[in-house]
């Protein structure tokens, strides 16, 4: 196997020649530069994993070069070498980052052996990245966390409708979404520099909506004291969002149906023509197909603006997703209130997940800032939770499982809520830590949400009903 690049950094001719017989003979990769201008002339082209360089060189010094390796974003480790009256210099050298130092005259097998270590240390560095680059991918698309089925297929449709103009519809109930997928369509678009323009049309009146989007000329109604560009016109080359679309009049509808159709459209009380390019993406919490049954949502505009659909699904469907949820939340509002918060007590996440989150991920959100907010230590607990969630089912009050005394399944869902709250929730890192897969997490999560388990069916229930006051305070 063929091992690592190795860059000799020496104005002393004799001492690289030597290192690159050592060096060589190990199987390493050698090329060697004379001071450190000519070491960062080869580092993009020969990428070298370790630096072995001198301190005093000419030209550029080997500090010099480490800070400007750093700069060209180089991450390979560096050693550096220093004869014995400058031990200052490596000091220094260290402290600008150099992962180790070696004295002169050199001794061959120190040289193997700290600069093995210092590869080591590359490994290790480069696998964590990698690690942290997996997750990252895994849970984040566009900031929109979380992996349920259901919300992939989201992105995917996402992914797929972005680069053309189609106009897309986003379902779902309030709090799950809709908004953020608006805008990764947006910024997944070749439109993504171009504006992002959002109207929420349930906010405003018939008369002041209308203005709102196609813009009036001046005197057109009383108010309209000058000319007025509407968001059709402020959002041409980019993206309009319309949210709230079930809510809109009758009289807008046939509007926003002709710019649909023709791209084009009058300012109120004007006469001229005004095109635009814009792509079109509408939100609504409602069920907009039974308002088209019901006769109250136009039957065609449906159809042009449901091209593409795409529906979020409630929190309650997708309970597996709240240990990811919960811990980006924590991270972004201890960021927010200056607070270090590492991760859960025990027994929180089982409080979270037990509630059925009718506000879906809004709901989440406000529950984990506020925690944040009351949390007197470095793991929020029950305590910092809203009332209405902090009572656990009887059953989950024992504290912990207990072997022997406690079912293999109790056992494992201890095993399981626990590595979660100790990874900051991560399901990914908790399904390595355990040896079980992903999906298997997410389906227990599910289980232990909807307070289902085979322990409960089997028996069980006799006893822990009796004596249990019915949880859940109010
Ligand atoms: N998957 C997610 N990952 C991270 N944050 C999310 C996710 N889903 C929603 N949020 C956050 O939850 C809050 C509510 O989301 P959003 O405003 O997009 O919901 P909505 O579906 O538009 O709701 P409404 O119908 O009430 O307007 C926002 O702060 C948003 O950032
Ligand atoms: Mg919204």
């Amino acid at each position: 196997m063929a091992k690592e690049r190795i860059l000799v950094v020496d104005d002393e001719q004799n001492a690289r020649v030597a290192l690159r017989t050592i060096l060589s003979e190990e199987g390493y990769e050698i090329a060697e530069a004379a001071d450190g201008e000519e070491a960062l002339a080869l580092l993009s082209g020969f990428a070298p994993a370790a630096i072995l360089a001198d301190v005093r060189m000419p030209r550029m010094d080997g500090i010099t070069l480490l800070k400007r390796a750093r700069e060209s974003g180089s991450d390979a480790v560096f050693v550096m070498m220093t004869a014995f009256a400058s031990v200052e210099a490596a000091v220094e050298a260290m402290r600008a980052g150099a992962e180790n130092y070696l004295v002169k005259p050199l001794d061959v097998n120190a040289v193997l052996v700290v600069l093995e270590k210092a590869l080591d240390k590359l490994r290790l560095q480069r696998d964590t990245a990698n690690l942290r680059e997996r997750v990252r991918e895994r849970y984040r698309f566009h900031n929109i966390v979380g992996d349920a089925p259901e919300l992939q297929a989201v992105y995917e449709v996402v992914k797929r409708a972005a680069p053309t103009r189609a106009t897309v519809l986003i379902l779902g109930e309030s709090g799950t979404g809709k908004e953020l997928i608006a805008q990764a369509l947006h910024e997944e678009s070749p439109r993504q520099n171009k504006p992002f323009i959002k109207v929420n049309c349930a906010a405003l009146s018939e008369t002041l909506l209308e203005s709102e989007l196609f813009g009036h000329e001046k005197g057109s109604f009383t108010g309209a004291i000058g000319r007025k560009e509407g968001r059709f016109e402020l959002a041409d080359g980019g993206t309009l969002f319309l949210d709230e679309i079930g809510d809109i009049s009758p009289a807008i509808q046939i509007k926003l149906l002709r710019v649909l159709q023709q791209r084009e459209f009058e300012r109120v009380g004007g006469t001229q023509t005004i095109k635009v390019d814009v792509r079109m993406v509408a939100a609504t919490n409602r069920d907009i197909a039974a308002e088209v049954k019901a006769g109250k949502f136009r039957e065609d505009l449906y159809y042009r603006l449901n091209v593409v659909a795409v529906t979020l699904p409630p929190m309650r469907q997708r309970k597996g997703d709240i240990p990811a949820l919960v811990s980006h939340f924590v991270e972004k509002y201890s960021k927010a209130y200056g607070k270090e918060i590492r991760g859960l007590a025990p027994g929180t996440l089982n409080a979270l997940l037990s509630h059925d989150w009718p506000g879906n991920v809004r709901e989440l959100e406000n529950v984990v800032e506020r925690a944040v907010v009351l949390c007197k230590s470095t793991e929020l607990t029950a305590d910092d939770l809203p009332p209405s969630l902090r009572g656990p089912r009887p059953r989950e009050r024992a504290p912990g499982a207990l072997i022997p005394g406690a079912t293999l399944y109790e056992i494992e869902r201890e095993a399981i809520l626990r590595t979660l709250e100790m990874v900051g929730g991560s399901t990914s890192r908790a399904a390595e830590i355990l040896g079980i897969s992903v999906r298997k997490i997410q389906y227990r999560l599910k289980e232990y949400a909807s307070g289902s388990s085979p322990t409960r069916d089997e028996g069980g229930e006799l006893e822990d009903g009796v004596g249990e006051p019915p949880e859940r305070s109010v």
